[in-house]
């Protein structure tokens, strides 16, 4: 099953300023493929409607421990009995305490109380709320009974305060749901790679770069960590938001991704490149902005050292896969690429498929032979790119 398509999700939304955010996960985790069923509690109810949820869900909305319309009068029972997860957010301070003591006084925390899937909180208060040392302790506890939390985070509060307990954003929810059900793979599994353009600098204002829009790499980060991994992601200059518990460093030019890869690649299991870095740099960067002078300009290149060869030639070379990106003769390029720098494994894609997109079409090369993967989502596609690559890695001793 393919991150939360065709999952059944529980999602309880107490009565938290949060709520509103509520609606916007309804349709998240609708998008991501989910059936979403929402238990509003009475409080929950006083800041977003039932027709809201029911309209963004399409499905009945319970609230009531009681509700005559489940037809054996059980809605506690079935809801949970039929879900993946239980998933509420916003997770109030009293919930919470009413959670950890086992309290079952309206249909949310009976739901929680006679389940047997996973429960997931999100908290979502005032600051001091998180910080007293009841709420801390009720945390503790929820740890203890192998329920899992999802943030909270730092921030602005609707109470004008700044601080700790805000519920995670919708799309962190989502994410972090779906790292929820991944396979941990590769737990325990330290992961260096690189994803983006390089842009290698003529002058303080100009440079040379490519269409890479790192979609790729940061799919395969995020797959990474949601399968277990410790994740640090050298990037080169793009915009996208930093994956779930993946450690970004910023490196724009080669010779800065170079050194931050060094300075990160020594105690790791798995060095993955993904980075289109520039084979050439300019020799000299001008000191300042060049003027037109009416001339042609020439600018002498030279070669960028090549950090996949590099990590791959180490004494103690961690697992590397390298991409490549062709315009034609995939295969034969592909399979010469891996030779050359001795990669166990090498992931195949034409440039017209895999730049910038959101989707793309990769094949797998290694030492016994060529592995197709359907064109899906580039999420979808790193899925396929971590199941096979942890079917290769070595047993850890
Ligand atoms: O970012 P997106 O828009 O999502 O696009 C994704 C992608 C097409 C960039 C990605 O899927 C991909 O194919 N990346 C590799 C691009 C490429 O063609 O690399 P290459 O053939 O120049 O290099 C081969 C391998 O050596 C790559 O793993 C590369 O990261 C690495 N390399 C190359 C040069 C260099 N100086 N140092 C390197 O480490």
């Amino acid at each position: 099953m393919n991150g939360l398509q065709g999952r059944k999700v529980v999602l309880g939304v107490t009565g938290g300023v949060a709520a509103y955010k509520a609606a916007e996960l309804v349709r998240l985790l609708g998008k991501a493929g989910a059936d979403v069923h929402v238990v509003l509690t009475e409080g929950g109810a006083r800041f977003v409607t039932a027709v809201t949820f029911q309209a963004l869900s399409g499905n009945t909305v319970w609230s009531d421990l009681w509700d005559a319309r489940m037809p054996n009068n059980m809605a506690h029972i079935d809801l949970g009995r039929e879900a993946d997860a239980i998933l509420v957010a916003p997770a109030t301070a009293d919930f919470i305490a009413r959670v950890v003591h086992g309290l079952a006084d309206d249909l949310l925390t009976t739901l929680c109380l006679a389940r047997d899937v996973p429960l997931i909180l999100a908290p979502a208060m005032n600051r001091q709320m998180w910080e007293s040392p009841p709420t801390q302790r009720n945390i503790a506890q929820l740890r203890v009974d192998g329920v899992a939390v999802f943030g909270p985070a730092a921030g602005d509060q609707a109470c004008g305060e700044v601080g700790m307990g805000r519920m995670l954003e919708p799309e962190e929810i989502v994410e972090q749901l779906e790292g929820f059900f991944v396979p941990k793979r590769l737990a325990g599994r330290k992961v260096v790679m690189t994803a983006g353009p390089t842009f290698e600098p003529i002058d303080p204002v100009r440079g040379i770069t490519n269409i890479s829009s790192g979609k790729m790499g940061y799919a395969l980060a995020r797959a990474c960590a949601q399968a277990g991994a410790d994740v640090v992601l050298v990037s080169g200059p793009v915009a996208l938001p930093v994956p779930v518990g993946v450690k970004r460093i910023a490196a724009a030019s080669a010779l800065a991704m170079r050194t931050a890869v060094l300075e990160s690649v020594h105690d790791a299991d798995v060095f993955i490149g993904v980075a289109a870095v520039a084979d050439y740099r300019p020799l000299q960067t001008a000191e300042h902005k060049i003027k037109k002078s009416g001339e042609a300009l020439t600018i002498t290149l030279t070669q960028n050292p090549d950090i996949l060869a590099e990590v791959a030639a180490l004494p103690a070379a961690p697992f590397c896969v390298g991409f490549a990106a062709e315009s034609r003769d995939l295969d034969a390029y592909a399979e010469s690429k891996r030779q050359k720098k001795r990669l166990p494994l090498l992931v195949g894609n034409l440039v017209s498929d895999g730049m910038g997109g959101d989707d793309n079409t990769v094949i797998l090369y290694d030492d016994a032979g060529r592995h197709p993967l359907p064109r899906a989502s580039k999420a979808a596609v790193a899925r396929g790119i971590v199941d096979h690559l942890a079917g290769m890695l070595p047993a850890r001793t």
